[in-house]
């Protein structure tokens, strides 16, 4: 072994800071639930990093995104899993994908496992400290068996979809792999709902939150809600971009039709946050909430699901070892922010979510539960200049595809990539002949939006043309020049990511970097021995949505009691 440099000094003390971070009384679990915050958490599916304009793209405008950000706080190193199952699971359960087996790919529908049943869910962890719990949208985390649904997990309620994705209207899938066929996938808890087929599910979806919303004015009982979006994921492979017509027409001045299509898309996500805030405004329940918004991983520009999504500047996509599959759009507002109107620089993790959410709401969390995730709330909640907390992030640990991506500190390794490394560039760029007409009225667009309106009356400070132009300007991420170029199928990359967001000069060749490059090596190697094996499973027949009434239903098991209700399909449900 070596002897003990600074730098793994420094690195123990990440791990023991992480430890002493978890509040240790369980005690406060048994408190008064009154004055406790709702919790509402707006993902989005397959959302580019560039793809909100609060960091200056001007091709088509997020004013609610915006004003969600520049009230709150815009999260600009929030990092999640490069896909959907291991970010959704990282999220519910505050671990490492590594730690639940979510590691390698995702599920899919035709298989037959789920999230670990060893994790506790954020959802339990509320649900037992006395919250009303709702999912609406998507699980995406197994329901091969009953015990893998989202209401068997700790959500009290459970609205929408438990694949991977659907139709926008239909509400059917079908996998990619082509010898199963489409099913239906729509459920209000363990049963089929039919009802509102035809409408939007992006609006659909926000209805039934709005409606969730409304029923808890005046309860003294918290509110926590996942609403779980679609958009902007693909529907089927036959036709992969939806949206209404009427929306779709706002955005005629952008030329790529697709792009168009997509815009569409993003600006009735848009919408939804609008509504989501407006909702928990005119309810009351607006000063008492948490209100988090963020895309579960970054977008597929280009390949499989491909949506145009952009995640200019950063390199690679959904799916890659990447910045630009790592790095999400977020933002955060609540009126218990001490800082409001700025930019959270801090490096932020998705399961990071389940002990700061746990610290703002009072409840203790037994050591038991083995967090990857650290409690930020601190330094989300503090001052503006309250000091970082160093730490590390295990992005992605694939042995199966031989892919690693961690950072600790400033500085990121990666080894090996995905798809033989044809998605490691920068993948789009951003447009500048199509541009939004409204963004000659910029502000006045984000401050006429609902999401600023109703956030306004609890300002610190008043959100001038000023503040949001030189907070727009400052989240720009800046590159710097290609230096030393990497090849990570051949050669291991590091990066001080910190200065060079954009992953273009490789130090694994600087001298001056070797300690910090073995650092790296030892982490990655610790973690790979503490990895669980990953769940996935070969798909089964038996999963086919022809043996279940043309849906996707539980298939491991022989489903319990309640027969589905059979959906009424127009034309042939199940070529
Ligand atoms: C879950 O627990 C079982 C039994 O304790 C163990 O064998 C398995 O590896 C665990 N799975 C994960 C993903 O941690
Ligand atoms: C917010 O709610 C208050 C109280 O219900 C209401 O008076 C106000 O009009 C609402 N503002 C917006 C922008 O919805
Ligand atoms: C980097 O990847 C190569 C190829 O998969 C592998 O042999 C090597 O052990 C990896 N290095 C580390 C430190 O994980
Ligand atoms: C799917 O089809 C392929 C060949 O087309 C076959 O090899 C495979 O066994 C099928 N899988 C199932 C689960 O039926």
């Amino acid at each position: 072994m070596k002897g003990l440099s600074a730098f793994l000094l420094l690195l123990l003390c990440f791990q023991r800071a992480k430890t002493d971070e978890t509040p240790a009384s369980a005690a406060s679990a048994t408190a008064e639930t009154a004055g406790r915050p709702n919790i509402i958490i707006i993902l989005a599916d397959d959302m580019g990093f560039d793809d909100v304009s609060f960091r200056g793209g001007r091709e088509f405008l997020t004013p609610n995104i915006d004003a969600l950000a520049f009230h709150g706080r815009i999260l600009d190193r929030l990092y999640a899993p490069a896909m959907c199952t291991p970010s959704r699971g990282a999220l519910l359960s505050g671990r490492y994908p590594i730690h639940t087996g979510t590691q390698h790919f995702v599920i899919s529908n035709e298989e037959p496992w789920g999230l670990t049943l060893n994790a506790t869910l954020m959802p339990e962890i509320f649900q037992q400290a006395g919250y009303s719990t709702n999912l609406i949208g998507k699980w995406h985390l197994g329901f091969s068996r009953p015990e893998y649904t989202p209401t068997r997990r700790g959500f009290d309620y459970h609205y929408g979809y438990w694949g991977a994705y659907i139709d926008y209207y239909q509400r059917r899938s079908k996998m990619p792999a082509r010898n199963y066929s489409l099913g239906y996938d729509f459920r209000r808890n363990m049963e089929l709902e039919c009802r509102d087929r035809g409408v939007y599910v992006t609006d659909l979806l926000t209805n039934e939150a709005e409606r969730v919303i409304r029923e808890r004015e005046g309860q003294e009982q918290p509110l926590f809600l996942v609403l779980s979006h679609l958009a902007t994921h693909t529907a089927n492979e036959d036709d992969p971009l939806q949206a209404p017509e009427e929306e779709i027409r706002k955005f005629a001045y952008i030329k790529d039709p697709n792009r168009r299509k997509y815009a569409a898309m993003v600006s009735k996500l848009d919408q939804s946050v609008g509504r989501i805030v407006s909702a928990l405004n005119s309810t009351g329940q607006l000063e008492n909430s948490i209100v988090i918004f963020y895309s579960d991983n970054g977008a597929p520009s280009v390949g499989m699901f491909a949506n145009t999504g952009s995640n200019w500047p950063l390199r690679g996509q959904k799916n890659t070892p990447w910045e630009g599959g790592v790095r999400v759009a977020g933002a955060i507002w609540s009126a218990q922010l001490q800082a409001r109107g700025n930019i959270f620089t801090q490096p932020i993790y998705v399961a990071d979510w389940l002990p700061s959410l746990a610290h703002a709401a009072g409840i203790g969390l037994p050591h038991t539960l083995e967090l990857d995730g650290i409690d930020l709330w601190p330094q989300l909640a503090g001052p503006v200049d309250a000091p970082h907390v160093p730490r590390e992030i295990l992005h992605i640990l694939d042995d199966e595809w031989r892919v690693t991506s961690f950072q600790m500190g400033h500085w990121k390794y990666i080894n090996g990539t995905t798809s033989a490394g044809q998605y490691d560039q920068v993948l789009t760029y951003r447009e500048l002949d199509d541009l939004d007409p409204r963004e000659s009225r910029y502000v006045v667009t984000v401050r006429n939006s609902p999401t600023s309106r109703a956030l306004a009356r609890h300002d610190i400070r008043r959100m001038t043309q000023q503040r949001v132009m030189t907070l727009r300007r400052s989240a720009a991420v800046r590159c710097g020049d290609l230096q030393r170029g990497c090849n990570p199928l051949v050669e291991e990359c590091v990066y001080d990511i910190w200065d060079d967001p954009c992953e273009k000069n490789n130090l694994v060749y600087s001298t001056r970097h070797s300690e910090v490059l073995a650092a790296l090596r030892q982490r990655v190697q610790m973690l790979r021995e503490g990895a669980s094996a990953p769940g996935n499973r070969q798909g089964i027949r038996r999963s086919d949505p022809t043996l279940h009434k043309c849906t996707w239903d539980v298939f491991e098991v022989e489903k319990p009691a309640l027969a589905p209700v059979e959906c009424n399909y127009h034309g042939s449900p199940c070529e």
